[in-house]
């Protein structure tokens, strides 16, 4: 028998607080839980500052453990704040303020905060619960139940936390609160601000595999298709005694079959990471790569005397990778040039609260265009992106934000690596973007630590730097990496590889051109920017020339277009009233502008494509000169309008074919032949006005779980039911059923719209809006289906109902009751033989007289020596809506005869010694208030406050 006593019992012998008996070996046989803590937020958009500490009283229980004030503590009255669920990016709710950071998209940001409830069951006591924050914009702190346990300085990085000693068990609730503050940048583009990735609470048994503790990334053995997973699982043990335990690894082919088992014994002594080495070969995997995403599933199991305590799993593929010098990438031994998109993690609508299933929309958008490499620029994406992207097919450069080999940032790179790195999709880990230092020894210092740091986790992928310069230096970067990445720099692309001729070579960014989806006319005035591929940033090149040097040069493993997509921020090279960015080859909505036809024609070699632009309204312009660029990846085009040959060109399907047309309404048509075979066609045609609207939904059907999202395209039809690309009617739109809008965009980067209002505007003929399923038990009354209608002026109203079907949810923390004041802070006076005067006042400066206690307090023999009356003292301020009448004090139990005093005033008496409940009107009043509870002992019978007290509402 083991006993635990609280730090209050070794402060006030005569008072043990909370005695808890433990058995040896007492490990309960529980598995792990992760819930989902996305659900009953409580949110306060600004900062609130903090209480004045005065006076000794107050400044010694500030600097206390538990103790945090304000909104950081357990009492705050939170009442009126804002109750969401997260994923949650407060800034992109908000209006657009052309004094705010333009890089930010001109997005005010600042501080909020977020708290939530937390009730624990009693006969949870003995798990090990974690709390983890996939990402916090920007920087973080958190606290439970007044403890602050986590500050983190990156709002790219998790955040794991081990919770367990601060809980309270049973109906005393917890509370967490975090102070998000978004007022420091780490980047030059929108950021986003708040919760904007999920939550999660992990419950498990005090031995368990910690979080991203296991380690395995196969690799290729000797012989054939030999190959082994040197598993590695990091245990811990948060428990009171050391554990024997046995690791069990499986891992499981494609199908499910089990293809290889290791099994380990070892000890894990208390708060001790124990690594336990369990390597696995297993021969003729099925093979992962961009076409076939064979991925294999890796358990780890955790016994303890035969029992399962513990349980993860992932996923993992077996592929090789390798950089030449001479001839760049190659995927399993098959030269892969590297068709690449930088992107950031902004979607229209959503801000960076992007759900998963749009990054599923996202990713698929970038598949279709023929990339099969991704950076994440610049830092870390979502695990669950990294998820899809295995299971999709692509190649990644993960990239870590913050380039400082200091402990705190040294944690970000490390996190990064250990959550990453059993992904057979990710090829590179890229230290930093473009840093000042990188072409001198300062920069190639830091480099080294990270590298090896990296190294020290995952020694399967090499390592990159993006660089901007600072190759040609005596020391820099380039000595410390394994490939070099090259952010534009084309003109040096050449120099640096006869000087450098053994080091593998990548473009890490390149092109930044500009386009505004639709727009065909560069005007200045208006920040629009025509979409012939002709502008660019003075660092940069146009989509096709950067694809070109890239592509014609064998040593360049690839390339990675800045950007895949429009981000909010960054409107370069325009200002206000430009809130986003237009590199992108699609716009914020992932709607392909003619950057997208650019690449994929260059991109996809297996089928035959034509594309032609611009579209063909030219109402007013009958006979001018109509510049039309055909993109093709065929040998030869013809281009015909209303059916009369125009001419015929040998496809450049780097450099594109462009044909002056004296514009006449009517059909455009480009045909594709190779040698004399037809083989593709496009058309554009002269629309009528719009007369009615098209609501076209991504996908058949909702997962009915709360979380699935989808976009839906917004279009203006003409009478013959062809889009017309020049509409932009402003829609209604009207949602109703099992689902709700969760915002909007149409693409324009000169927009001020709401994101989450009730219209928007169309912008050269579309907009997207984006919907999301209810969680299962606030389905809507037409249950099963999301109904949404559009309608604009003088068009016919669209209307779409979406299925929604009933999957369970994934599992989650219930959202808790009513949040109420638990009085947990206590002082307690010594034992007396006389009756002690309830209102008798303690000086301020007096820390050691009296006791400091918390519910339960028991333990008062009467007949001890010292007496048998003890007064209880604690402080509250009623939450507002009970405090003027509404609310009562509910003691769960006092042993005893019993007085209560408020405020100097007796309120109440019990009279009898044996334990009882007791329920008091709190009398209304203003602010804080004292509460004194005079307990008298009998006879040799134990007295006290032994059970909650609480400020609840009257029933
Ligand atoms: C690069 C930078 C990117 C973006 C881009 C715009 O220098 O790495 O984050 O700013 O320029 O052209």
């Amino acid at each position: 028998m083991k006993t635990l006593s609280s730090r209050v019992a070794s402060q006030l012998s005569a008072v043990v607080v909370g005695m808890l008996v433990l058995t040896a070996n007492a490990a309960p046989d529980i598995n792990r839980e992760r819930l989902s803590l996305d659900r009953g937020w409580l949110f306060h958009l600004g900062d609130i500052p903090m209480p004045e500490i005065k006076g000794h009283g107050a400044s010694y229980g500030n600097a206390k453990a538990g103790n945090a004030p304000g909104p950081a503590g357990t009492e705050y009255d939170d009442s009126d704040w804002r109750k969401l669920d997260l994923p949650h990016d407060w800034a992109v709710e908000g209006p657009f303020d052309p004094n705010a950071n333009i890089s930010q998209g001109y997005r005010p940001r600042g501080a909020s905060w977020y708290r939530r409830y937390l009730r624990v069951d009693e006969s949870e006591r003995g798990r090990h619960f974690e709390l983890q924050f996939d990402a916090i914009a920007t920087h973080s702190t958190i606290w439970v139940n007044g403890n602050v346990v986590s500050h983190n300085w990156s709002g790219y990085n998790a955040n794991y936390v081990d919770i367990t000693p601060y809980l309270r068990y049973g109906d005393a609730m917890n509370t967490i609160s975090i102070k998000a503050d978004a007022n420091p940048m780490e980047g030059w583009w929108y950021e986003g601000a708040g919760i904007y990735r999920h939550a999660w609470l992990v419950k498990s048994n005090p031995v368990h595999v910690v979080t991203d503790g296991v380690h395995a990334a196969p690799r290729k053995a000797a012989g054939d298709n030999n190959w082994e997973i040197p598993v590695e699982v990091t245990l811990d043990n948060s428990g009171k005694v050391a554990a024997d335990v046995t690791v069990e690894v499986n891992v499981f082919d494609p199908s499910g079959k089990q293809v290889a088992k290791q099994r380990q014994g070892v000890s894990v002594p208390i708060f001790t990471p124990t690594v336990v080495k369990l390597p696995v070969a297993i021969s003729n995997p099925a093979i992962w790569s961009l076409e076939q995403t064979n991925l294999y599933r890796v358990t780890t199991q955790v016994f303890s005397q035969g029992k399962k305590i513990d349980e993860t799993s992932l996923n993992t593929g077996f592929r090789t990778i390798r950089f030449d010098a001479q001839q760049g990438f190659f995927l399993n031994d098959k030269h892969t040039k590297l068709q690449g998109v930088c992107i950031h993690q902004d979607h229209a609508g959503v801000g960076v609260a992007v759900p998963d299933s749009i990054w599923e929309y996202r990713l698929r958008r970038l598949k279709e265009l023929g990339v099969n490499a991704i950076r994440f620029s610049h830092n870390a994406p979502a695990s669950e992106v990294l998820d899809l992207v295995d299971r999709m097919g692509f190649v990644v450069m993960d990239e870590n934000r913050n380039f400082n080999p200091s402990p705190d940032y040294m944690k970000q790179l490390e996190w990064m690596v250990r959550r990453d790195r059993h992904h057979p999709g990710i090829i590179l880990w890229s230290v930093f973007n473009e840093e000042p230092v990188q072409g001198t020894e300062v920069g190639y210092e830091m480099v080294r630590r990270m590298s090896s740091a990296v190294k020290a986790l995952d020694d399967t992928r090499p390592v990159t730097a993006a660089m901007n310069g600072g190759f040609f230096t005596d020391l820099n970067v380039s000595h410390a990496v394994d490939v070099l990445g090259a952010n534009y720099q084309v003109p040096d692309y050449d120099r640096f590889h006869s000087a450098r001729p053994d080091v593998p070579f990548t473009s890490s960014e390149d092109t930044s051109a500009f386009m505004t989806r639709g727009e065909y006319t560069t005007d200045k005035s208006k920040n629009l920017i025509a979409s012939y591929d002709d502008d660019f940033a003075l660092w940069g090149n146009s989509h096709r020339d950067a694809w070109q040097a890239i592509d014609t040069r064998a040593y360049v493993a690839g390339g990675f277009v800045w950007t895949g997509f429009d981000y909010r921020g960054e409107p370069t090279p325009n200002e206000w009233p430009s809130v986003s960015s237009v590199f992108g080859i699609m716009d914020l909505n992932g709607f392909a502008k003619d950057a997208y036809y650019i690449h994929q024609v260059q991109w996809i070699k297996d089928r035959p494509l034509v594309y032609i632009a611009p579209h063909w309204n030219w109402a007013g312009k009958q006979g001018q000169e109509i510049r039309v660029m055909v993109m093709a990846n065929v040998e030869r085009v013809k281009l015909l309008l209303n059916g009369r040959e125009l001419g015929e060109q040998k496809v450049d399907n780097y450099r594109m074919n462009f044909f002056k047309v004296a514009y006449e309404p009517g059909k455009l048509e480009a045909i594709g032949y190779n040698g004399d075979k037809e083989v593709a066609r496009a058309s554009v045609e002269t629309t009528g006005k719009a007369v009615a609207l098209e609501l076209i939904p991504d996908r058949k059907s909702l997962a009915g779980d709360g979380r699935d999202a989808m976009p839906i395209t917004v279009r203006a039809l003409d009478a013959k039911g062809r889009a017309v690309p020049i509409d932009n009617s402003e829609v209604t739109f009207e949602i109703s059923g099992a689902g709700k809008s969760i915002g909007h965009g149409n693409g324009d980067p000169n927009s001020h719209e709401d994101e989450k209002g009730k219209t928007r505007k169309l912008f050269n003929g579309l907009a997207q809006l984006i919907v999301q399923s209810n969680f299962p038990e606030l389905r809507g009354e037409s249950k099963g289906e999301i109904k949404i209608s559009a309608r604009a002026p003088g068009l016919k109203t669209a209307r779409v109902s979406i299925p929604v079907k009933a999957v369970a949810a994934v599992p989650y923390v219930a959202e808790s009751i009513a949040p109420l004041t638990y009085l947990t802070d206590w002082r307690v006076s010594p034992a007396s033989a006389e009756r002690l005067n309830p209102t008798q006042v303690l000086a301020d400066n007096d820390m050691n007289t009296w006791g400091w206690g918390q519910p339960p307090m028991m333990n008062m023999p009467g007949n001890i020596k010292d007496g048998k009356y003890r007064l209880y003292r604690t402080h509250f301020t009623p939450r507002k809506n009970l405090a003027n009448g509404n609310g009562k004090i509910h003691f769960y139990s006092i042993t005893g005869k019993a007085e209560i005093w408020l405020n100097g005033v007796m309120i109440a008496k019990k009279d009898k010694f044996a334990s009882g409940e007791l329920n008091l009107d709190l009398p209304a009043g203003e602010g804080r208030r004292q509460l004194n509870v005079l307990v008298e002992g009998e006879g040799d019978n134990k007295a006290g406050v032994d059970g909650n007290v609480v400020i609840e509402p009257k029933k």
